[in-house]
């Protein structure tokens, strides 16, 4: 089961689950993702949920590599397209969604933290965006989220160098709201989720889109461009040797053509 659903009373908790590969997204696990915050959409007695990844290494290590290496332009874009029904599954889900990140939040993990109302970390939380590396821009809302989130200086540095950052750093360009050691994450999550499951049900819904329409302006435009770019630079020779460089263990050599 690539991922776990766990409902009790007010709170749910959603565990990326897929550790062989760190909690790569492939699309199967696209799929469960969106289809447990679908069905979490329907249990009303659920009023805050909790994202987190299992084992101790990883949030989620970003798309599956393996699965994009050999993608066409139009399978890319495809894959791209999944990537933002996923995030959107996210951020609409009606109740709030913590991110809870207790590792690698890279690429695609990050993008999944970054479409959570909140996101606190563990210790050993490691976020970043490093597609460029692999020969593609972010493709699952990265460019507008984290943009929006820690400002567009910061931003196009993260996005741009592919620089991992460490829970602290996170910390203090408001990644993440509070770091804790990595054995009390999960509990403050919950008690998080707590204080907001005690709150008017209809008042928190509510509440939740309005700040989203504060922060999310015009991110639909924003949000398409990103995955037309996305989905073209599967037709590069760079995407090609970027992510056979991952699978092959080895640096990644870019020309200029
Ligand atoms: N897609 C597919 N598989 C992935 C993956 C990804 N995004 N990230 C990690 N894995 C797999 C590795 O291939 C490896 O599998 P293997 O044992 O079959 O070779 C396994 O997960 C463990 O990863 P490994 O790289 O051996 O662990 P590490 O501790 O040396 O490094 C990371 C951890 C997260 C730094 C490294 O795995 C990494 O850089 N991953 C890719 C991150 C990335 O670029 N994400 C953006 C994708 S858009």
């Amino acid at each position: 089961m690539a991922v776990d659903v766990r409902i009790g009373g007010a709170l749910a908790v959603v565990t990326l689950n897929r550790p062989e590969a760190l909690n790569a997204f492939d699309g199967g696990q696209i799929e469960r993702v969106v289809e447990a915050f679908r069905s979490l959409k329907e249990h009303r007695e659920v009023r805050a949920v909790i994202l987190t990844g299992s084992g101790d290494r990883a949030f989620a290590a970003g798309a599956d590599i393996k699965e994009m290496a050999e993608l066409t332009e139009a399978e890319g874009l495809v894959f791209g397209r999944r990537g933002h029904v996923m995030a959107s599954a996210i951020e609409t889900l009606p109740q709030p969604v913590i991110a809870a990140v207790n590792g690698f939040a890279l690429g695609g993990g990050c993008e999944v933290a970054l479409a959570c109302d909140i996101r606190i970390a563990s210790d050993r939380a490691v976020f970043g965006q490093p597609e460029v590396g692999l020969g593609i821009p972010p493709g699952w809302g990265g460019t507008q989220r984290l943009t929006r989130l820690v400002g567009p200086g910061l931003a196009a540095e993260l996005i741009l160098t592919g620089r991992r950052v460490k829970a602290d750093e996170a910390l203090r360009i408001g990644l993440v709201n509070a770091v804790y050691p990595a054995d009390e994450l999960m509990a403050k999550a919950t008690e998080l989720a707590q204080a907001i499951a005690k709150n008017g049900p209809a008042a928190v819904r509510g509440a939740k889109r309005l700040v989203q329409l504060a922060y999310n302006g015009q991110q639909g435009a924003g949000l398409e461009t990103e995955l037309q770019l996305f989905g073209r630079a599967f037709g590069t020779s760079e995407q090609r040797e970027g992510m056979r460089a991952f699978l092959d263990k080895r640096p990644a050599v870019f020309s200029d053509d």
